[in-house]
This record gives structure tokens, sequence and C-alpha cells, in this order.
């Protein structure tokens, strides 16, 4: 077993070994999720805290789920309703929780490097669960999971990340870890949402959906993230579903077999074709979610088996 990391901050500190040891784990978690009795006690007498100061549906639901079916004790904190609308900094509501004897804490932030901060003051182990636009991590071991489920493997494959490069941190973190794991890259989206310097992570960068998505064998779309811009991105959401949005008649410059993935909250006839997202021949989305439970498991088992282990020295 190698996974050595006290927290789970981003894919940019995971070694490939490391991140095939987490999907082998999740797989077993998948198994776990499809039976009638699905709990194991693998994070029993453990106290997890979600705290996400950004709404989010998918991933904190499936945080809480996660930590329920290991056992943990698993508590949701109301951010808009805490002390932080009172004038309390990030740091000192951490400080806060942490004095209260938490092992796994959970957390959502707008701001890039919040999460990485927080790590630094607390003594649990802290899982990010999406800082700004810098890194989701479980998501991208998520789309690894369903990814390498539908292909059979993870590796030497040509995978598009379409749509709001800029302002993601999924297509950030997917960008890494799918680096990592040796596959060819395509970015394909308009200028103004591709961010500054991206030729250096070694993709491939398109503004032109028909020649980008040319054999490629993962097509995954991003939503267009509003809340992170400030002034017009785009010319109008038509013109932008024109040029851009996936449907099947550019999915047809794909592989045949390409799957279409999309991390949600999507938005129909914006990025994506609705027909196209509900198509269960081509689109693996309801997946991601399903390898979502599965992957955060994982990731706090094994944070959990190492908090012991560093205990256990103590
Ligand atoms: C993503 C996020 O929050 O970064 N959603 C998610 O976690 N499923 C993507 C998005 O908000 O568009």
């Amino acid at each position: 077993m190698t996974f050595t990391h006290r927290h789970l901050l981003g894919i940019e500190h995971l070694r490939p070994e490391e991140i095939v040891t987490l999907l082998d784990l999740a797989e077993e978690y998948v198994d776990l999720n499809r039976a009638t009795q699905k709990h194991s006690d693998a994070l029993a007498g453990l106290t997890q805290i979600n705290m996400f100061f950004e709404n989010s549906t998918r991933t904190q639901a499936s945080f809480e789920l996660a930590g329920k079916r290991l056992g943990a004790d698993v508590m949701n904190m109301a951010m808009q309703a805490s002390s932080i609308s009172k004038g309390e900094t990030l740091i000192d509501t951490a400080m806060t929780l942490n004095a209260m004897h938490p092992d796994l804490l959970v957390v959502r932030h707008p701001h890039s490097g919040a999460v990485d901060l927080l790590a630094q003051k607390v003594n649990c182990a802290v899982l990010n669960a999406g800082d700004g636009r810098h890194e989701h991590p479980t998501q991208a071991l998520l789309d690894a999971l369903t990814i390498r489920r539908a292909k059979g493997r993870l590796h030497r494959l040509n995978i598009a990340i379409c749509g709001d490069i800029a302002h993601s941190r999924v297509a950030r973190s997917n960008i890494i870890l799918l680096g990592k794991m040796e596959n060819r890259i395509r970015l394909i989206g308009p200028p103004t949402l591709m961010p500054a310097g991206i030729a250096e992570f070694g993709v491939e960068v398109y503004d032109d959906m028909a020649k980008g998505l040319e054999d490629v064998d993962v097509v995954m779309m991003l939503r267009l993230q509003r809340e992170r811009m400030d002034g017009g991105f785009i010319p109008s959401e038509r013109e932008y579903y024109h040029r851009f949005g996936l449907d099947a008649e550019k999915l047809k410059h794909a592989k045949p077999d390409a799957i279409v993935m999309h991390p949600g909250p999507m938005n129909r006839g914006v990025e994506i074709d609705g027909t196209l997202a509900d198509d269960i021949n081509r689109s693996v989305i309801q997946d991601q979610v399903e390898m979502g439970v599965a992957v955060r498991m994982a990731a706090m088992d094994l944070l959990a088996r190492n908090l012991r282990t560093i205990q256990g020295a103590a």
C-alpha cells in the first residue's frame, strides 16, 4: 500500500502509484455501495466535519454519505449561518473546530489556496473539496475511476476537456492527473476561456470542436462558471452553444465509442445537449456521481489509516 499523505489537498502532490492505490481501493467500495448492506467500520470512532463555504450538491452529499457508510460521526457545518458571517476569519473558525478534535475536515472554499492554508493550522486530516479555481482532487479521482472502468485503462488515451477551462478547478486537477498517467490531453474552448501559459502543461489547445474532438476517447465538458467571471467572456449563451456546446453532431468527430463526461451541475443547452447528456450509451455522467461516493470513501479511509499510524507513533 503506497499512500503516505497527511492531507488530500491536490493531485499535484500525488504520485501515479498513489493514484492507482486509491482507485483500486475505491473499486472495493463501488461493490460495497451496490450491496444491500453498505456499512464498513473503516472510520468508526472518527469525527468528520464538512465545511462548505460555497454551494455544493453532489460533492457535499457524497462526502457525507461516504463518511456515514464508513461509520464516522459526520457533521455538516452550515457555513452561511456560521460566525464567518459575523466577521470571524477562516482560520479562527478552523481553530475553533480543531479544538473539538475532528479527525477529518472536508473543506470547500471560493479562494484558491484557502484549504492549504487551513491544513497548516489544524491537527486533523484535511480534504480539499474544491478551492477557487485551484484544485478539486476528489473530482479528478472520480473522473479517473470512471474513465478506467469505461475504457479498461487510464493511460494512452486521447482526452478532450472542453469549455470554461480558465475558471475550472476540475479542469486543472484533471489536467494534472491525466498528464501524470500519460494520456494525451486536448483543451478545447474560446481563447477568452483558456488560462494564460496553459501550453506549459504539455496539452494541445484548440478553439474548434470539430478539430479538437478528432479521434478522442473521452470528451469531458465543463460548466460556464459565471460566479468566477467578472465581465463578458462569451458573446451569448446561444452563440457559445452553437460553437462549443456538445451535441450528437459534434460528437461524431470523436471515436465511435467515445464517452461523454460532465462534473455537474450542468446547463443543458449551454455546454451540452440534454438528450446527449441522458444517453446512457454515450454519457457516463451518472457513473461519475456513483464513483464520487466510492472515491471519497477510499480517500478518507487512506487518510484515516495514516492518522492512526501517526497517532500510534506519537
Ligand atoms: C464542480 C466544482 O464545484 O468545481 N462541481 C462539482 O464539484 N461537481 C464543477 C462546477 O461547479 O462547474
